[in-house]
């Protein structure tokens, strides 16, 4: 039988993305039968005992791996990432007020298209202008008076800027925490609303993990259709309709293996590493590559650069491809190189890629 994870081959795809071989394999085997319940995890019913276990286990074990308060709930949701760019100003936007957006990418641009057409959304801070190479500096951003919410993107995924600290904002703050969710601690004074769809650091594609303050549980609009409130999941266990079970079950492994790895902090410097690796990669090579994001908003877990000319962008694929690394191409929008590292890429997956990075440069300066 061969090994369930395509670890012959070093994946770097942004989303959906590697993820741990050990979970791969309990995965496998829960799809043929659920912890001896005889029956496996696609067969099960959601109202039945195996499967509440399965939710409920996914949810105490995402409240310890992330340290969440008790007055925080936490939603398993569908319709990718993507939905919240919806959900959040359709319950959390009334008339009458404003709600406050940084753009640093093509995901805060689809999620400020989405909220202007639902209610008054102000883009507070545009890094259009530099190409989001960088995030805002201190003191930049121009928040309206007294928004709903401020609304951030803590990692740009095609652009490999990362927010070293959250924004300094007064109020409530939304995170699409999307291509970074857990790959660090999350300062749970600050965020009121933290989201991420599963396929970069959590389980397959197809669930959507909300995390969200009590209090704008509450204050959410009443008047829409039930699938679209907050409130209603959350009163329903995140089983208001069929949810997505296979999803959550491998989500709650997903969070059991980082909690075996040493939790949130763990990662966190484990994730430090690998990046730095191939950081130090770049700025050694003499200008032969360049880094897109401005080197103080380096993102550890999308590492986006590029070769002098796209000729030498396509030989090095090329190449890469020949030794077992695969998906490094850029985002079509920027072009160029874009390593995706997430929690579950290997140190040494890495150290092999700064390797090679020296040997090209080295060949084609
Ligand atoms: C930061 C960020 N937000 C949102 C999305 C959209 O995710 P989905 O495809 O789940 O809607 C992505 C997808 O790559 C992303 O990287």
């Amino acid at each position: 039988m061969t090994t369930p994870q395509s670890n012959t081959l070093l994946n770097f795809s942004a989303g959906p993305a590697i993820l741990p071989a050990t979970v791969l394999e309990q995965a496998r085997a829960s799809i043929l039968e659920l912890d001896g319940t005889g029956i496996g995890i696609l067969e099960h019913s959601h109202r039945g005992p195996a499967f509440t276990k399965v939710i409920n286990d996914a949810r105490d074990t995402c409240r310890v791996l992330g340290n969440i308060p008790d007055d925080f709930e936490i939603l398993f949701l569908q319709g990718g990432a993507s939905s919240m760019f919806a959900y959040i100003p359709l319950n959390l936007l009334p008339e009458g007020r404003t709600a406050d957006y940084i753009h640093t990418g093509a995901w805060t641009r689809k999620a400020i298209a989405d909220a202007c057409l639902i209610g008054d959304a102000r883009t507070i801070w545009d890094g259009e202008s530099c190409s989001f190479r960088h995030l805002p500096e201190d003191g930049e951003l121009q928040p309206t008076d007294d928004p709903a919410y401020t609304y951030y993107c803590s990692n740009n995924t095609i652009y490999g800027t990362m927010w070293p600290a959250p924004p300094a904002a007064t109020g409530t703050l939304v995170n699409d925490a999307s291509s970074e969710m857990f790959s660090r601690p999350i300062d749970w004074n600050v965020h009121d609303l933290v989201y991420a769809g599963a396929q970069k650091n959590l389980g397959p594609a197809g669930v959507t993990l909300v995390i969200i303050r009590k209090g704008l549980l509450e204050q959410s609009r009443q008047d829409l259709p039930s699938m679209f409130r907050f409130d209603r999941h959350a009163e329903q266990g995140s089983c208001l309709n069929t949810p997505p079970t296979f999803g959550i079950h491998v989500m709650g492994l997903v969070f059991k293996w980082i909690l075996e790895q040493g939790g949130l902090e763990a990662m966190h410097d484990r994730n430090l590493a690998k990046a730095a690796k191939l950081y130090e990669s770049i700025d050694a090579s003499g200008g032969f590559y360049t880094g897109h994001a401005r080197p103080d908003c380096r993102s550890t877990m999308n590492v986006t650069f590029a070769c002098p000319t796209p000729e030498l962008d396509t030989l090095f694929l090329a190449e890469a491809q020949d030794t077992g690394m695969r998906n490094l191409k850029g985002h079509r929008s920027i072009g160029g190189l874009r390593a995706s590292i997430y929690n579950a890429f290997p140190f040494e997956g890495c150290e092999q890629l700064a390797s090679f990075m020296n040997d090209f440069a080295e060949r084609n300066g």
